[in-house]
């Protein structure tokens, strides 16, 4: 068996998570981590795992973009037929996380999930470059296929079904928006004795509690 080597092991030295320094609202929190992974250059800052559960309770993960914040919540954009839309159709409670290394900085958030309105979807769809809307079309996300030939070709089948007009949005495809009831804010600090600060939505208010690393 391997042992992951103790090289890899790295002290929490960037900074630190102090009440004093908290945005009451946990979003006006997120804004300001977020603006920072943005500021540092980070790749793909709006990268988060998003956190589901299927039927048999197995708890699955993936990525996904943040692609809209505001004071509602966390949206992002996805196929309605996909593995994961079916688990939100049986449980809609999901968690999300996002890493932000030169920072070290993770925050984890909780709630449920709702589809955002057609129109918003159909608004984010437009801005999509061309290709990306063409392949909306061509995958038939989370469903087995025979190879990759079987992709390019119904690309360029959907090249051609819409050649010299725009691409509309599948009915399939579209948005949810998840709106949350926790946020964890966590900052690594010095010899393994984080900061982890949390918000909860307790009776229309976030309360603020600091836990133990
Ligand atoms: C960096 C990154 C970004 C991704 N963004 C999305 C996304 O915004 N929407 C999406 O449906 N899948 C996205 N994916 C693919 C998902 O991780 C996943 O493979 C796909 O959605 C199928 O998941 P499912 O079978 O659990 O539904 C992304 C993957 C990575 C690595």
């Amino acid at each position: 068996m391997s042992v992951i080597s103790s090289s890899l092991r790295k002290e929490y030295t960037q900074s630190k998570l102090m009440e004093t320094d908290l945005e009451p609202n946990p979003f006006d929190q997120f804004h300001k981590w977020f603006n920072d992974a943005v500021s540092a250059e980070l790749p793909l800052p709006n990268a988060m795992t998003l956190a589901t559960v299927k039927q048999d309770q197995t708890p699955v993960a993936r990525v996904v973009l943040l692609k809209e914040l505001d004071q509602r919540g966390f949206v992002f954009y996805t196929n309605y037929q996909s593995a994961k839309a079916e688990e939100l159709e049986y449980q809609n409670k999901a968690s999300l996380v996002f890493w932000w290394i030169s920072q070290e900085r993770q925050v984890r958030i909780e709630g449920f999930t709702e589809k955002v309105t057609e129109s918003e979807s159909e608004a984010y769809f437009a801005t999509r470059p061309r290709e990306s809307q063409l392949s909306a079309w061509a995958s038939d996300q989370s469903k087995p296929v025979s190879g990759r030939p079987e992709l390019e070709t119904k690309m360029t089948e959907m090249r051609s079904n819409f050649s010299d007009q725009s691409v509309p949005k599948p009915k399939e495809w579209g948005g949810y928006r998840l709106i949350p009831s926790f946020f964890e804010f966590w900052q690594g600090r010095e010899d393994r004795l984080h900061d982890r600060i949390c918000y909860l939505m307790d009776s229309d208010q976030w309360k603020i509690q600091r836990l133990s690393p």
